[in-house]
């Protein structure tokens, strides 16, 4: 959701349109975000830009666009365009966006600040506003010195590779504009920001209340020589990225119009590119040179970074969306391990284990968090052990993917370089990422081909492996069903294995208890076994409480097509409470018990599931009945 404008103030009359496009293209850009809550007056700054600036409206933005447009300035109004499809793009990734980007300009330069709201939900806000910012404005409130919030926001800034940092000290009306309070400030936020890679950080005190050093020089700070905040923002140095940067196109789409075009369409990541280079396809490995470089407006010779342009290769090559053309000489990783950071935004933590969506700009693939290498301590940017990200908080990871993908580090590039993480069932952003580096620890292990195979084994036996999956609450009669069903299909002279969540946790399992983590390892094993068994012939009933859908997809994932049936036995709360068959539940309730499922842990009940046994009212012989008939329509037993 993109937010309304500020209010507006006042408005600058455009008369003439091309010249002031033209005027605008000319002035560099420079994009910046604000860290800070509420209280140390981020609005009241922005809005004191706004006001004093006197500047353009984004509202004013788009009729200007949309007055370009119309009046034909052929290309004139490329820059204009481009900012727009700039948060297009942001917009595109599936960042819910709840950052209002602003724009303005001064004589010496153009402005887009994201304005990142500071409410719970504020790290995530302000990794959307803060991917593409080149400086970063951290405010502190002059009366309360630096909070956890500053470290966590300039970790967080520092990560996403933000170079540049205004330390505004903010409300130093209310200390009486005293030297001693900033410098103790500054002081302070330099020994802690030492080490994140900042180029400058430029500490202003000022108020943004009463306007001073923000746009006009304060009257009240003589012994303040450095500049005003507009000042710095206007002639602060941001590198752009180098030319010679190697060259990346994520190809968008393939454009085919007839059959003697085949072009590449996207916008150039990084580097430039000549009509006769090489470029490389990472994925499956192939090579080709540029023969045409097209855009609307003609043929080029060379393109660079930011550019449009469709590319035509010299011959035919396997290249789709989501491609990522290459310099040959600095390739792009490919694989499917890898390590990176990630800033977690989900009030779930992110637990070992979990698998998740794993998107980058051009392309999305299922990834697994294998490992939680440490969390980043943020007050001293150290890091430590951990077993879970807790919401807001950064760390580094490893990743297992379903299929390699093709990346580079952020360090390198943060365009090829960045990712989100998507929580598979709900769709939503849970997290964002930074490349680090590909690990490559699984190549020289192989899978060895033995002679004697599932299907010879389950031949012998005369049967369909399967894994029956029974899930549901603790009490809800998991354990009966399964153990019935097994004693008649035993009797009928099929082979069969129960791995039964309480039994497991007597050897397997016994290191794991009940935290998220321990659960999803837990399930994450049984369903390894489970896939074992199912691969040596056998029909296995797991009866797991497997609270987790995420978990169950996993396991669902694992098995081998149709050789896996989750049924979910549906036993409401009150009656699995009533009947209590281990005193669990009375004890949980009374807390003696913690993280027990239903009561203080959380049971998502499957959506979806093959067979659903809703079982008040029934006999466990009457249910198991249903199942075998459900097992027996659907060719398993
Ligand atoms: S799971 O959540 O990790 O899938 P699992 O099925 O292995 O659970 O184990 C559940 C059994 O452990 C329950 O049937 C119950 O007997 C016992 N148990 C002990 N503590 C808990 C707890 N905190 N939550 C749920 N079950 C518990």
């Amino acid at each position: 959701m993109m937010h309304a404008a500020a209010e507006v103030l006042e408005r600058p009359q455009v008369t003439d349109v091309r010249a002031y496009i033209a005027q605008q293209q000319n002035k560099s850009l420079l994009r910046f975000i604000t860290c800070g809550s509420v209280d140390d007056g981020k609005s009241t700054l922005i809005g004191r830009l706004l006001y004093d600036t006197k500047l353009v409206f984004e509202d004013q933005l788009a009729a200007l666009h949309h007055d370009s447009l119309r009046h034909g300035t052929n290309g004139r109004e490329l820059d204009l365009a481009l900012l727009v499809d700039g948060l297009e793009a942001e917009r595109e990734q599936g960042i819910t966006i709840d950052v209002a980007y602003r724009f303005f300009s001064t004589a010496r330069r153009k402005f887009i600040v994201a304005d990142t709201p500071g409410h719970a939900q504020y790290t995530r806000n302000m990794a959307t506003g803060a991917s593409t910012a080149d400086l970063a404005v951290v405010l502190v409130n002059a009366k309360a010195g630096l909070l956890q919030q500053t470290r966590r926001h300039t970790i967080i800034a520092s990560l996403l590779g933000i170079r540049h940092i205004v330390l505004a000290v903010n409300k130093i009306d209310l200390v009486d504009f005293d030297q001693n309070v900033f410098e103790g400030i500054r002081e302070a936020y330099e020994a802690f920001a030492e080490g994140l890679g900042f180029a400058t950080i430029q500490a202003i005190p000022m108020s943004a209340k009463f306007g001073d050093n923000v746009i006009k020089r304060s009257a009240s700070m003589d012994w303040y020589g450095g500049p005003t905040l507009i000042e710095h923002l206007e002639s602060v140095e941001i590198e752009e990225p180098a030319r010679s940067q190697p060259f990346r196109f994520p190809v968008q789409y393939v454009n085919r119009p007839n059959a003697d075009f085949r072009g590449f369409a996207g916008t150039i990541a990084a580097g430039s590119v000549r009509v006769g280079d090489e470029v490389l396809i990472p994925n499956p490995r192939a090579a080709a040179r540029v023969s045409r470089i097209v855009t609307c407006d003609g043929n080029l010779e060379e393109a660079t970074r930011g550019q449009a342009v469709t590319l035509v290769l010299d011959r035919e090559v396997d290249v789709s969306r989501g491609t990522i053309l290459s310099s040959p000489e600095r390739k792009p990783h490919v694989a499917d391990q890898l390590t990176a950071q990630v800033i977690w935004f989900h009030e779930e933590p992110l637990a070992e284990g979990r698998i998740f969506l794993l998107r980058t700009e051009t392309d999305q693939v299922s990834a697994k968090v294998t490992r939680l290498d440490h969390r980043i301590d943020i007050n001293t940017y150290q890091p430590v052990e951990a077993k879970a990200l807790e919401m807001n908080e950064v760390g580094a990871c490893e990743f297992s993917l379903q299929a390699p993908i093709t990346f580079d580090a952020f360090a390198d590039n943060k365009a090829t370089g960045s990712f989100i993480l998507v929580d598979r069932m709900t769709n939503a952003t849970v997290g964002a990422g930074m490349f680090l580096k590909p690990l490559r620890r699984a190549a020289n292990i192989q899978w060895q081909k033995l002679d004697v195979n599932k299907a010879a084994r389950a031949e012998q036996k005369q049967q369909k492996p399967v894994i029956l999956w029974f899930t549901g609450l603790s009490g809800s009669g998991k354990s009966t069903i399964a153990n019935l069903l097994e004693r008649k299909l035993h009797a009928s002279g099929q082979h069969t294995y129960i791995l039964d969540g309480d039994n497991v946790r007597h050897g397997l399992n016994r290191d794991l208890g009940f935290s998220p983590e321990d659960r999803i390892e837990n399930i994450r094993r049984v369903a390894e076994v489970a896939k074992l068994m199912a691969d040596a012939g056998l029909i296995v009933l797991v009866s797991l409480i497997s609270p987790y859908r995420a978990e169950r997809a996993m396991a669902r994932q694992l098995a081998d097509t149709d050789e896996f049936v989750e049924i979910f036995v549906d036993t409401p709360l009150e009656e699995c409470i009533a009947r209590d068959p281990k005193g669990l539940y009375a004890r949980a309730l009374k807390a003696e018990i913690r993280n027990f499922t239903g009561i203080d842990a959380p049971y998502e009940a499957p959506e979806t599931p093959d067979v659903h046994l809703k079982t008040m009212g029934r006999t466990p012989e009457d249910l198991v009945a249903e199942l075998e008939n459900w097992l027996r329509e659907h060719g398993y037993c």
